[in-house]
């Protein structure tokens, strides 16, 4: 079984699945990541020259080849969910794990790992656009996921140790992960 997070920019999944994958001795998928490195161009460029819509015919291709092997820990963007198919793959044999946050923390957050990576934070409002994202997607996130954490005011490394615990109980069997 994989272990999928998902959430807002600013959430911590990367920052997370990275510390998870360490801790369990798994292999590390970030979608963004697979994305830039497939178009051999940073998230973006890619904004730039093919707008969104490129963006997102690319981001479904990396959900495949993240969700294409098992075992793995794989860290979504912020807006993979929104595509069912890419939902549906991700639940597939993956406990899908929401890390959710109030919009002023991940503002917090992403501003400190710098806006300028995140397109869709670049426009005069990007609290309000958190804001506005957050419950326009709150549905797809909790349709994709079988877990929810609130990661508001928690370390990347505490949030990492409560999904290594919680799985750790369960010895990986997971009944809060079948669909
Ligand atoms: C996006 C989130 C980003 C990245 C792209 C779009 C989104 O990933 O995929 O900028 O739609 O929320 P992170 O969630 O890793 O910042």
């Amino acid at each position: 079984m994989n272990l999928v997070l998902v959430g807002m920019m600013g959430s911590g999944k990367s920052t997370v699945g990275r510390l998870l994958a360490g801790a369990l001795g798994r292999p590390f998928y970030d979608t963004d990541t697979l994305v830039e490195l497939n178009a051999g161009r940073l998230v973006r460029q890619i904004f730039e020259l093919e707008g969104e819509a490129g963006f997102r015919r690319r981001e479904v291709a990396a959900v495949q080849e993240a969700t294409s092997g098992d075992g793995r820990v794989i860290a979504t963007g912020g807006g993979a969910v929104l595509n069912p198919a890419s939902r549906a793959l991700l639940r597939l044999n993956g406990c899908v794990i929401w890390l959710d946050a109030e919009p002023e923390e991940l503002y917090r957050r992403a501003l400190r790992q710098g806006a300028a990576a995140r397109p869709l934070l670049a426009g005069p409002d990007p609290l309000g656009t958190l804001r506005r994202l957050r419950d326009e997607r709150a549905e797809a996130y909790g349709a994709a996921a079988h877990i929810r954490i609130d990661v508001t005011g928690r370390t990347p490394e505490n949030v990492a140790d409560e999904i290594r615990l919680r799985f750790a109980a369960d010895k990986g069997d997971t009944e809060q992960c079948r669909t």
